[in-house]
């Protein structure tokens, strides 16, 4: 069973407060300046209800997407009319296809949880990559920056739905562990649910040597679309 399957229905609620638009507006540009002004195929692993999806195709970029969860997935269709999604895990995935630009975003790749997940996720989307393309990841927390014992509530406040949702973040070994309770008031009901979400913690060298194990050149930008970084990787332009 995939982490979101019961608040998949809420994603979008509860990440609100998210300017996806200008988190593309970003993206577009790194990919314009290294793919100058041609036409861009870009994947979004990872794409949740495709959201950056629906902006990416606002800048006329040809966009898929690729997610685990099937409920996720459904949204983005819906979101997405006449876009191909794909239901896929990042670590393994073949779609006989290559893309100008793969995207990974708003932290997904800490879901492959371990060094071994995240070289095999590196590989199979360099594999996805066209000669000269650019795969741009977004990391989770690297091990010194994760705090375990410190308390988080996200809300959602709306009339007719309102959620709680909070945990006490914690660690096992190299993985972070979210233990997220939902309090969620419909008009129906109030109800209470559970997902327990664990994502690696990778430092920088074990991403970018993930990377450039994939023969992938990379970049990193300190402070990336949200401030977790972004790592800006590119297959060499003579690459299969
Ligand atoms: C934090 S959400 C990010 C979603 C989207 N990129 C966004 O910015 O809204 C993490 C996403 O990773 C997906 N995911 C988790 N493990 C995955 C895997 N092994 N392969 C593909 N998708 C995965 C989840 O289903 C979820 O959509």
């Amino acid at each position: 069973m995939d982490s979101y399957s019961h608040a998949a229905k809420y994603y979008d609620h509860l990440y609100h407060f998210k300017d996806y638009s200008r988190e593309v507006e970003f993206i577009a540009k790194i990919i314009r300046k290294c793919q100058g002004d041609g036409e861009i195929s870009l994947l979004d692993v990872a794409c949740g209800t495709g959201v950056h999806i629906k902006h990416f195709r606002d800048h006329y970029f040809e966009a898929e997407g690729l997610d685990l969860s099937p409920q996720l997935l459904d949204t983005a269709g819906k979101r997405n009319p006449g876009v191909r999604f794909h239901k896929g895990d990042m670590t393994c995935f073949d779609l006989h296809r290559k893309y100008s630009v793969i995207t990974c975003l708003f932290s997904a790749i800490g879901y492959v949880k371990t060094i071994s997940g995240l070289e095999s996720a590196a590989k199979c989307m360099a594999d996805h990559l066209l000669p000269g393309g650019l795969l741009i990841v977004e990391p989770w927390f690297t091990p010194d920056a994760w705090r375990p014992g410190t308390v988080h509530t996200s809300i959602v406040d709306e009339p007719d739905l309102k959620i709680v949702r909070m945990n006490t973040s914690a660690v096992a070994g190299r993985v972070s562990v979210l233990d997220l309770h939902y309090l969620i008031g419909t008009p129906v009901e109030t109800s209470h649910e559970f997902e327990k979400h664990e994502l690696g913690l990778f430092t920088a060298v074990e991403m970018s040597s993930a990377f450039e194990r994939a023969e992938l050149a990379v970049d990193f930008d300190p402070e990336g679309i949200t401030g977790r970084g972004l790592y800006i990787c590119r297959k060499e332009p003579s690459g299969a």
